[in-house]
């Protein structure tokens, strides 16, 4: 059954992060769970492994309050076994129970394999693998799409090339300042698959400009990013926009990218990513932040080419 999706995806990585069964703080991330589950926007985004399980629990109490209706507005991803990093036909299964419980449904419009690091892309792919139960699970109806997410454009381009998932899911690689899963993106298009492109602002620093410890795709940010990214804050400010519009519009403008998958949290921000969508960004900025150059990229995927 084909994904319909919106332009943008809400990410909950951060939902529900070292909060305790019944407290304040809880009640507080469940409020922020209705909010986005209430939204305009199609999807939530989220995995078995966010924020220690605490996303998809969150997110779970949420549904139990506003109804059922809501569980089919959650895309989530099946984690390797935190202690052992077993990541194979049966701990996929597992996964996915661990998953429906929390949630409180029994089927998922969109399964991912989220980062497949503790094993190879052969055992992944085998008999006895991870992507067997993924694909015994689409074919039982407990889901309907299955997919696979993480983060080197040469290792998503080996899983998409297989011709088994319908969607992909790439962070911190297509935005301002990395363009690396655009050829893998534009492979999944042809196939036909739904591309989710997550982190636009990098997760950070495209978000807050250049500043004592900004990150890039979860690590500090380099002085030559930071000086790049400046050049481009400065380029946005002149034609009267903002970075994080710019960061965002990059994505959502593209032709490759189905939808875009921001991380909101924390009070207020979908509110915010509203306005940031609904910024009009004139035509002038691309071509002038292209004469600033190409970003000095700090992502190096070289050791899964
Ligand atoms: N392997 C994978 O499958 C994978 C990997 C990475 C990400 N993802 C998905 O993609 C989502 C997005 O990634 P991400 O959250 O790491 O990176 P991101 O979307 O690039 O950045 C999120 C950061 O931007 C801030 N932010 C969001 N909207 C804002 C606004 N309007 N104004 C100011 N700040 C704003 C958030 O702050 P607050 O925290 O304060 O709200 C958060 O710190 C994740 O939540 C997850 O669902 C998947």
């Amino acid at each position: 059954m084909a994904l319909n999706v919106s332009p943008l995806t809400l990410g909950t990585s951060g939902l529900g992060r070292n909060t305790e069964p019944g407290s304040s703080e809880e009640e507080a991330a469940v409020g922020i769970a209705v909010d986005l589950l209430t939204s305009t926007h199609a999807f939530v985004d989220t995995s078995n492994n966010y924020s220690a399980g605490r996303s998809e629990a969150v997110l779970g109490l949420a549904i139990a309050r506003i109804g059922e209706d809501a569980a089919t507005r959650v895309l989530s991803k099946v984690d390797c076994d935190s202690e052992t990093g077993a990541f194979d036909r049966e701990r996929v299964l597992r996964s996915f129970d661990e998953t429906c419980a929390r949630l409180g449904v029994d089927r998922l419009p969109l399964l991912h394999l989220h980062d497949p690091y503790t094993v190879t892309f052969d055992e992944a792919m085998g008999t006895g693998g991870a992507v067997e139960a993924l694909i015994e699970l689409r074919e039982s109806g407990r889901v309907d799409n299955i997919g696979v997410a993480a983060g080197p454009a040469p290792l998503m381009a080996r899983y998409v090339a297989t011709g088994v998932f319908d969607a992909v899911l790439i962070h911190n690689r297509f935005t301002l300042v990395d363009q690396s899963a655009a050829p893998v993106f534009a492979d999944a298009r042809e196939r036909g698959m739904t591309v989710f492109n997550a982190a636009p602002f990098g997760a950070g620093i495209l978000v807050t400009g250049p500043r004592e410890g900004a990150e890039y795709g979860y690590r500090p940010a380099p002085p030559d990013l930071q000086e790049w990214v400046g050049r481009v804050e400065r380029v946005c400010a002149s034609n009267g926009v903002s970075l994080p519009a710019v960061a965002l519009h990059y994505s959502l403008r593209s032709p490759l990218v189905d939808s875009t998958i921001v991380g909101v949290s924390s009070p207020g921000r979908r509110a915010q990513l509203d306005e940031l969508a609904a910024t009009p960004i004139p035509e002038e900025v691309w071509s002038e932040i292209e004469a600033v150059g190409p970003a000095p990229s700090p992502v190096d995927d070289s050791a899964y080419a």
